[in-house]
């Protein structure tokens, strides 16, 4: 079989795709941080730019900082260290026994140098070797600059406090690539089988396919909530951003950016000025934010009107800039700004991808179709090779574009109804507008045919099943939306479209309320999860299980989300804990389901008769479907339609095929 060498070919690159997630980066050691937030109000020490790397093996610290003090006393540092919420280190540093200057006493002014020290060589000791070595480590000093005379005498001043990270993450390239090819693979390997006549081991490879996309999409969801997320956490789901379309590619955000302002908007600038400005990323709602907020309250009643529209359209679009002038970014935004993304492009670039997607796909499928009638005439295939495709094309790309605006549907819909309350310019809440109105319209109208194609079909021949897996043109068309079902659960996208749009609704409009975001999630999940173990509607029991393991790793997500909103008042300990639980369940998920589709894919591929692989279904499908291990015996096939067809027995028997191996 040719397909033979060219499967072991590509389950060797997955192979290796996998290694590299596995294998260390051997990247210098070091300890930095990118920002300092102030933790109380009234701080007197802020820094809108704050950039320290610690090297080891330099024995040096680099600093770039931009900075306003106002302190004007003798004071002492209370500098605190702690992992995960377990503070571990405390000290209190008195500036004047260091001999630095500016410091003992403190003066006000503004500090705008970049400056170096340097550093004991023995301090390297100090430090344990997991820090530098350790992903997304959940790090924080905290300093509180308390002062020692003067009128504040005996309080803190100012209050400081900087995330540590060790540039070592798990938000890494192979990770985004090996699940990328993955789950394209097993799609292009459903197409592939399904123009090759195995309808039924296409079905099976298709339905897992999607589950696995879907529960990539899920993940990535986690990763949009405006709920502060633990490093880990806010990483791991980065790597599966992509599967919504977030990709970073350096032109098309030129012209994104060109597209915004030439048609009235205003470009974020938090990438382009990560050099003078810092970004903190955080929620909005906590402490140090709400003095910035009443301050804007404040400085709206005294504004004139215009000027006051500006400064809360200002507000409404995000970005929001801390008093002391460095950015904060939390959910969506923060999505964007880790993936290097203006916040203002990021709904172009989700929609632009996924249409990219399709206008490849579109090209690629007529290609093809060139491809193999050139091949029929030049007699390089035989002729009945691919006819089914050949004579169907259209209807096969139609049913193709429709699955991929399927898979985009979670996508589309969340960035659209998010881009109405980011309103980047007047021509982007359009396209907004229109893209959301076309999906759903799609695939509601979608939907309801299927639906009336299900009522023909029994009224006619009492079985669901009977049109919608019987006439090609009904399968290759709207096949997208049952052919993952059982025949008698047809309208189970329904259910499916319903949980996509209330779940956008929520991630998209409920950005600045992280506890509602929680509490909603957890409902719709727990829902999922019920519905889905109840009715089990899937084609098989793999599949039913695949996706019900799914839903149950969703919902603990959810689980996990209440808990990072910190309702229950829990110590930061546990916080930082359920976010690396959180890292080790998913990937751990992630691992096993890619395992599971690598191997039953490539097993497919391998054996003579792909189709008999699968029990066929009990649900009537294969006596309707043409599947070439089964064209052999036209008239037992027949025979069993007419059967199924309620003939002898009613719906939902079952029919159990003879297999011809
Ligand atoms: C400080 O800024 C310079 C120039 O922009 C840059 O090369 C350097 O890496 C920065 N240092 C730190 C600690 O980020
Ligand atoms: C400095 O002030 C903070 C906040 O008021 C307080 O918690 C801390 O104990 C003080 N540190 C010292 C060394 O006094
Ligand atoms: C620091 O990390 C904590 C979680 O450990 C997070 O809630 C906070 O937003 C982070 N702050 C910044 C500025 O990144």
């Amino acid at each position: 079989m040719a397909s033979l060498t060219s499967s072991t070919r590509t389950l060797l690159l997955v192979l290796c795709s996998l290694l590299a997630l596995v294998l260390p980066s051997a990247a210098e050691k070091k300890l930095e941080t990118n920002s300092l937030n102030a933790c109380q109000a009234n701080s007197g020490f802020t820094a809108s730019l704050f950039n320290l790397r610690y090297t080891p093996s330099k024995n040096s610290i680099d600093v770039n900082i931009s900075a306003v003090s106002t302190i004007e006393a003798r004071v002492e540092f209370d500098v605190t260290i702690s992992a995960y919420g377990y503070q571990f280190y405390s000290l209190v540093i008195d500036p004047c026994k260091f001999d630095l200057a500016g410091f003992c006493p403190m003066v006000s002014g503004n500090l705008d140098d970049p400056f170096s020290l340097n550093v004991d060589p023995s301090t390297a000791s100090l430090v344990p070797g997991i820090a530098y070595t350790f992903p997304d480590i959940d790090a924080k000093v905290k300093i509180y600059i308390n002062a020692t005379s003067g009128a504040m005498a005996g309080q803190s001043v100012a209050c400081l406090e900087a995330n540590v990270s060790n540039g070592q993450t798990v938000d890494l390239i192979g990770v985004k690539w090996a699940s990328a090819i993955v789950a394209g693979l097993a799609l292009v390997s459903s197409a592939l089988l399904s123009g090759l006549g195995h309808s039924n081991a296409a079905s099976h490879v298709a339905a897992t396919a999607l589950a696995l996309t879907g529960y990539f999409q899920s993940q990535a969801m986690v990763g949009l909530v405006g709920i502060p997320l633990p490093p880990v956490v806010q990483s791991w789901t980065q790597d599966f951003q992509w599967s919504l379309g977030i990709v970073n590619v350096g032109f098309l955000q030129n012209i994104f950016t060109w597209y915004q302002r030439s048609t009235g908007g205003t470009a974020a600038r938090i990438i382009d000025t990560l050099g003078s400005v810092s970004v903190e990323v955080q929620k909005r709602s906590e402490p140090l934010l709400a003095p910035s907020l009443s301050l804007f309250k404040r400085a709206e009643a005294i504004m004139p009107r215009s000027l006051t529209q500006h400064a809360s359209s200002l507000m409404k679009r995000g970005n929001i800039k801390t008093d002391y002038g460095s950015y904060i970014v939390y959910g969506i935004q923060r999505v964007a700004f880790r993936a290097d993304i203006e916040t203002t492009n990021l709904f172009v670039t989700s929609i632009v991808s996924f249409y990219v997607v399709m206008a490849f796909t579109a090209i690629i499928i007529g290609l093809f179709k060139g491809a193999c009638e050139l091949a029929a005439k030049a007699r390089w295939i035989k002729g009945d090779t691919f006819l089914d495709f050949r004579n169907g094309w259209i209807t096969i790309l139609k049913g193709i574009l429709f699955r991929i605006t399927l898979i985009g549907y979670a996508p589309v819909t969340i960035l659209s109804l998010w881009e109405f309350t980011q309103r980047d310019s007047a021509a982007e809440v359009l396209l907004a507008v229109f893209f959301l109105l076309y999906v759903n319209i799609g695939l509601f109208w979608a939907s309801y045919k299927l639906i009336r194609i299900a009522h023909r079909s029994v009224v006619l021949h009492r079985n669901p099943a009977y049109i919608l897996f019987s006439d090609p043109q009904t399968l290759n068309k709207w096949g997208f939306l049952y052919i993952q079902f059982r025949a008698s659960a047809y309208y189970f996208i329904v259910p499916v479209l319903g949980y996509t749009v209330l779940k956008s609704f929520f991630i998209a409009f409920a950005q600045n309320a992280g506890t509602v975001q929680a509490i909603a999630l957890l409902l719709i999940e727990a829902g999922a999860l019920i519905t889905a173990s109840v009715l089990r509607p899937w084609m098989d029991k793999k599949i039913n299980s695949f996706n019900i393991a799914i839903c149950a790793v969703n919902f603990i997500n959810a689980i996990f989300l209440l808990i990072f909103t910190k309702v229950f008042d829990q110590p930061d300990i546990v916080t930082g804990v359920v976010g690396v639980v959180l890292w080790v369940l998913n990937a751990a998920t992630t691992l096993i389901l890619l395992l599971l589709i690598i191997i039953s894919t490539a097993i497919v591929f391998f054996t003579d008769n792909p189709d008999g692989r699968y029990k066929f279904m009990a649900d009537d499908r294969t006596s309707f479907m043409k599947s070439q291990s089964q064209l052999a015996t036209t008239g037992e096939l027949d025979a069993l339609a007419m059967t199924a067809r309620g003939e002898k027995a009613g719906y939902g028997t079952t029919i159990t095929p003879t297999v011809h191996k």
